[in-house]
This record gives C-alpha cells, structure tokens and sequence, in this order.
C-alpha cells in the first residue's frame, strides 16, 4: 500500500500559468483541485493519495465546443476558470 501525502500546502500550484483547452460540448471533464496531478488542468486521481482525502476533482459539462482557460495555479475563485489570481 502507498504512504500517504501528509495534508498540508495544498492544494499545491501546478502550474503558474493557465491552461487553454478545447473542450466538447456535453462532455464532463474532472478538473484537478489538488494540485498533484500530471494531467494538469485535469485530475489524474492522485488525490486520493492525500492524508484524509480532503480534495476531489470538480466535475464540468460545458454547453458548446470551445477554447477555455483553465486554471492551474489552483487558486481561482471561479474554479474551474482562471481568474486572474495566479497574477498575486
Ligand atoms: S492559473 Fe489560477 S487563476 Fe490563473
């Protein structure tokens, strides 16, 4: 069985940029909360690895097929979007 993470310092920058992405309409996507995912923005299940469990992924339909920004410095207020924060 894996250790696991302590919980503290999360969720952790990924990236301190964000991530443009095409999306499909009427697809749900996982955005990762954690900040520990390789599959940034999305979440790859490392936090379950997580001490307690505290994250899980955010789940997201989009109505159209589109480019967005999402974020990956975990920090947004308006998650799963960037919104500037990664600027502070
Ligand atoms: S990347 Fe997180 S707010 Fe911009």
């Amino acid at each position: 069985m894996e250790d696991k993470l302590p919980n503290e310092g999360f969720p952790k920058v990924a990236q301190s940029t964000p991530a443009c992405v095409q999306v499909e309409e009427g697809k749900t996507y996982a955005w990762c909360t954690c900040g520990l995912s390789e599959k940034q923005p999305f979440c790859d299940g490392k936090h379950k690895q997580i001490e307690g469990m505290p994250y899980a992924s955010l789940k997201v339909t989009f109505e159209k097929t589109q480019e967005v920004w999402l974020c990956q410095c975990k920090k947004t207020k308006n998650p799963p979007y960037c919104d500037g924060s990664h600027n502070q």
